[in-house]
């Protein structure tokens, strides 16, 4: 069977999560699902000229009526699965249980360490340094109606050294936990997704 589940990746920012789903996809480590589209609440994410380059439908959705554009959008594009890859927004708790188990987000953290309200971008590794913990990591999880309070899919452990600054720490995390837990776990999800599409057969 050739299916694949149809991937929309909503981003807000510089995109490098959406890379390394678009090179896990190339090197076939994503082969399960297909990134069909990527939707940003901000025109001017670098993210939009990542998938520019790649030849991957990008839409912008401004915060007037965002709701029911991306309903629209999604529908149009008959998306799966949504990955949230650096998505700043908050998705209204009706929309999100619309979805369930369709909506995976990558934390910079170990959950439920340094997450939900306020714990976002930088915060989270000011926190982890602040604390003084001696490992943090990355996480990805289904996405319910409690900030980062979904099923947790995949986490990685990532040490922090003595020097550590935050911003030092966040490349860390990015580059040895996120962008390889990320497209593994939307692989696992898509998996998961196409054999209940054969087994309701
Ligand atoms: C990542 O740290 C991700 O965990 C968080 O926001 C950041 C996005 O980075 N949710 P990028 O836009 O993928 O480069």
């Amino acid at each position: 069977m050739n299916k694949k589940v149809r991937i929309a990746v909503l981003v807000s920012g510089g995109g490098t999560n959406l890379q390394a789903l678009i090179d896990a996809q190339k090197k076939e480590i994503l082969k399960s699902g297909k990134i069909e589209l990527v939707i940003s609440n901000n025109s001017n994410a670098f993210a939009l000229k990542r998938a520019k380059k790649n030849n991957i439908p990008f839409e912008i959705i401004d915060k007037k009526d965002f709701e029911e554009k991306l309903k629209e959008i999604l529908k149009l594009y008959k998306i799966e699965l949504i990955v949230l890859a650096g998505f700043t927004a908050i998705l209204p708790a009706d929309f999100v249980q619309d979805y369930d188990k369709r909506i995976i987000n990558i934390h910079p953290s170990l959950i439920p360490s340094f997450c939900g309200k306020g714990f976002y971008g930088i915060k989270v590794h000011e926190e982890a340094l602040k604390k003084g913990v001696k490992i943090t990591g990355a996480t990805t999880h289904f996405v319910n109606e409690i900030i980062d309070g979904g099923e947790i899919i995949m986490q990685k452990a990532v040490e922090v050294y003595e020097d550590d600054t935050a911003e030092k720490l966040q490349k860390r995390v990015m580059e040895f936990a996120e962008w390889i837990i990320l497209p593994q776990s939307v692989e696992k999800v898509c998996k998961c997704i196409l054999k209940n599409i054969l087994e309701e057969k």
